[in-house]
């Protein structure tokens, strides 16, 4: 058992960040392999990031369970710790004690390599009064605003300025605390709903989110808040009713699985035409990614209330697919189930509504012999029997699982680069698959190119293209 970890610089938790490469890792797939066994699916990563920073919220002892080991989490914890608080780490628990946040203000150079950070604006105006926090930019997958959250704090009784960069808010007047107010969110957003949700809990009086978003990840910020002695009501609806409470508890909580990894695995499942099974999964909140595959042809059976296999199929069909707000089908596993379609006899059509640049996997794809077309935000899909290996380059998290699933299935190997945006959201992924019995291996660039003269990808050419 490691020892407990004590964190309170900017040093670095579990993992340790990456520093800039001179020969950054490839990972090499050998395709073919079939898959077997049972995989454990980690904490959720999107519950991580927002329990982590709402945290903040608290004076007291918070306990943590069930923490993925994720570079994103240790930037989001690394953070909290610039801004004073205490962390300490042992496997999967993470303690955090905020009962001494010195700071108000957000470090630049950390806030800017994850644009979950943004969040602790409203648990810091919350506690504090006040909040300056780097506006965050865009990132591979879209522009990514965040207006919404700034109108809710506004309305909540908070001035927002935004100058050279950085969002300054204050709560106005002297009271220095936020107000209950009637929000109604034009867009059901996922990170407003979770920062105005933050910002309410210590607020006086009663606050109403209206077109809230409804994504697991926001019931289990309810009921991370609610065991710290919040009182919210109505998470996983379109209403959420939160009443102020003036102080939070210390609370022992453990974070829900991540449902993006389980519909990972499940795609996984069905593209190397394996039997599968993983847990602990919610099952219904993989709704949507189950009704898709059995769409697809594939049958994923429930075993006792957290379990899940896949039964695969060798006639998988084409299937239409919309990615839509909770419970409609994630953005998140749009790219993963484009892999999948790729070798599904007949024509898919998948349109992205969530955000304006997700689907820079096509040309990966493309590249390893699928046939896709893109118009506008739709990829046009044309099964194709096989895929080939090729050198591939990951353009955004969900993107490089994609990419992985595709080598698993194509013939000979793929060599995929652009591996920290894996590392941001997977935990342990390779070696979960090398568990299930999958051929893969993670290697210097330089060593995969002395090998079998692998070409590197100028990744630059690829963006500005
Ligand atoms: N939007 C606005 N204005 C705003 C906020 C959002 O127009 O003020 C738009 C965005 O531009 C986007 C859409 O609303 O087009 C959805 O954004 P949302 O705010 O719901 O997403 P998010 O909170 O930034 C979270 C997850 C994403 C996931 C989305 C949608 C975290 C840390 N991130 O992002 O996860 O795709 O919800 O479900 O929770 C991932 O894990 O790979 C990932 C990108």
């Amino acid at each position: 058992m490691s020892e407990d970890k004590l964190i309170t610089t900017h040093q670095a938790l579990i993992p340790t960040l990456p520093s800039p490469d001179a020969d950054p890792a490839v990972l090499q797939v050998w395709g073919g392999s079939s898959l077997q066994g049972h995989v454990k699916i980690s904490g959720a990563k999107n519950s991580a990031l927002v329990l982590i920073t709402a945290a903040l919220l608290c004076s007291e002892d918070c306990r943590l369970r069930n923490v993925p080991s994720l570079v994103d989490v240790t930037r989001i914890g690394q953070i909290l710790v610039s801004l004073g608080v205490k962390l300490k780490q042992q496997d999967d628990i993470l303690n955090i004690n905020a009962s001494t946040i010195s700071k108000s203000k957000a470090p630049y150079e950390l806030v800017s390599q994850l644009r979950a950070s943004f969040f602790a604006i409203g648990p810091l105006l919350a506690r504090l009064g006040s909040a300056c926090v780097p506006l965050p930019g865009g990132c591979t997958i879209g522009a990514r605003p965040v207006a919404l959250h700034v109108r809710g704090l506004q309305l909540m009784g908070a001035d927002v300025q935004i100058e050279h960069g950085m969002v300054n808010a204050h709560v106005r007047g002297n009271r220095g605390r936020l107000q209950g107010a009637k929000i109604y969110l034009d867009y059901p957003s996922v990170g407003a709903t979770e920062t105005l949700m933050m910002a309410a809990t210590l607020a006086q009086g009663e606050t109403i989110i209206e077109n809230a978003a409804q994504e697991p990840e926001v019931v289990d910020l309810a009921n991370f808040c609610n065991s710290m002695g919040a009182k919210i009501r109505g998470a996983g609806t379109n209403t959420i009713v939160i009443s102020g409470v003036s102080r939070l508890h210390s609370t022992d909580y453990s974070i829900i699985p991540d449902r993006v990894e389980a519909a990972t695995f499940l795609v996984a499942g069905a593209i190397t035409y394996s039997e599968i099974s993983m847990s602990p999964v919610v099952p219904e909140h993989l709704t949507a990614a189950i009704a898709k595959l059995q769409d697809i042809g594939v049958q994923v059976v429930t075993e006792g209330s957290d379990c899940l296999r896949v039964i695969p199929s060798h006639n998988l069909v084409a299937t239409d697919i919309e990615t839509l707000p909770y419970p409609g089908f994630p953005t998140d596993m749009q790219a993963q189930f484009m892999a999948l379609l790729a070798l599904s006899e007949g024509n898919s059509l998948v349109s992205e509504t969530v955000f304006e640049n997700r689907l820079r996997h096509v040309p990966e794809l493309n590249r390893m012999g699928a046939d896709i077309r893109v118009k506008n935000n739709h990829a046009i899909i044309r099964g194709v029997p096989l895929l080939t290996g090729a050198p591939v380059v990951a353009t955004d998290l969900r993107a490089s699982a994609a990419l992985v699933l595709a080598g698993l299935a194509a013939q000979g190997k793929t060599t995929i680069q652009g591996l920290h945006h894996l590392d941001r959201g997977y935990e342990n992924l390779e070696a979960k698959f090398l568990g299930l019995g999958a051929k893969l291996e993670r290697v210097p660039q330089s060593v995969a190119i002395a090998n079998d003269a692998f070409s590197p990808i100028n990744s630059d050419a690829l963006i500005s293209s």
